[in-house]
């Protein structure tokens, strides 16, 4: 009686049930740096990144940060490019303040053509490597990137999957990707340059208004130099879509009084923290 009152009463407070994988209560098998992983015969690489204090016995977050063209894993754990440190993991490290796991995947010769399946079947592995060596919450995979790293995050999202994610974020998603069945419902919060492509972006955004039973108009896009951003939330009988608009171009840590990039003073992080934390 008093135990499944306890368990009614977590339930009841907090809304949540976690879908602990594998590695829950297991000895850590993995530390963070560098991985090597061998997917269909093919060395590939990533960074995993553990939480400091890391408890085996808490299901985590995990949280894909996935490169643009050209770039890298380091890139993106390191925040290099933007502002080491601060945008670490496109600046969500500093904000989980060590509540989740963070893998940065790299791309063969930076890109991620997705030939034969090999990048999906290389996300996969990594999942199956992560959550089997972590404790990770299942219901709660995510993943951001800029550019082709927004397009390749909206494919493995919309594709479903073995490892469905639960929510994305893209960046100026720009890029080939593939996308099948395409039907998944997922969490979409985009972001996009008034004089990037944003209808490039907005084609994307659709895909998952349509898949998550989303209705709702967008606002206003901001004005050339006003160096604003304008967000657009919608009503959604799945999960949430979020658009956002900015006066600028195809960048990844847009902000808000000044043109290019700012890793301290971007609110990509904190816009896409708190869309990844409302599950
Ligand atoms: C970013 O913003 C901070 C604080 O306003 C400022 O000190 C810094 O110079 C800016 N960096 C860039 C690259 O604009």
């Amino acid at each position: 009686m008093k135990h499944s009152l306890a368990a009614f009463l977590i339930v009841g407070a907090f809304g949540v049930s976690a879908a602990p994988s594998d590695g829950c209560g297991q000895a850590q098998g993995l530390e963070s740096g560098p991985q090597s992983v061998n997917v269909n015969g093919q060395d590939r690489q990533f960074i995993v990144r553990v939480p400091e204090g890391y408890d085996h016995n808490n299901p985590y977050r995990l949280i894909f940060g996935v490169h643009w063209w050209g770039g890298s894993m380091e890139n993106v754990a390191y925040g290099q490019t933007v502002e080491p440190g601060v945008w670490n993991y496109y600046g969500l490290e500093r904000l989980a303040e060590e509540t989740a796991i963070f893998v940065a995947p790299q791309g063969i010769g930076g890109n991620w053509y997705n030939e034969g399946g090999s990048d999906y079947a290389f996300f996969d592995e990594i999942n199956r490597l992560v959550e089997g060596s972590l404790c990770v919450d299942t219901d709660l995979r995510f993943s951001i990137g800029f550019s082709w790293g927004g397009s390749t995050s909206v494919g493995l999202a919309c594709r479903g999957g073995e490892f469905p994610f639960r929510a994305i974020t893209a960046i100026a998603a720009a890029g080939p990707f593939e996308c099948n069945p395409g039907t998944a419902p997922v969490g979409y919060l985009g972001i996009h340059g008034i004089a990037d492509n944003p209808d490039n972006g907005r084609s994307m955004r659709d895909r998952f208004i349509n898949n998550n039973g989303c209705t709702g108009e967008e606002n206003t896009q901001p004005a050339p130099g006003s160096l604003s951003h304008v967000r657009s939330d919608y009503q959604c009988s799945g999960p949430p879509v979020t658009w956002i608009t900015f006066d600028g171009g195809h960048i990844q840590a847009p902000w808000d009084g000044g043109g290019g990039d700012n890793g301290s003073e971007s609110y990509v992080p904190g816009y896409a923290w708190e869309f990844f934390t409302t599950f």
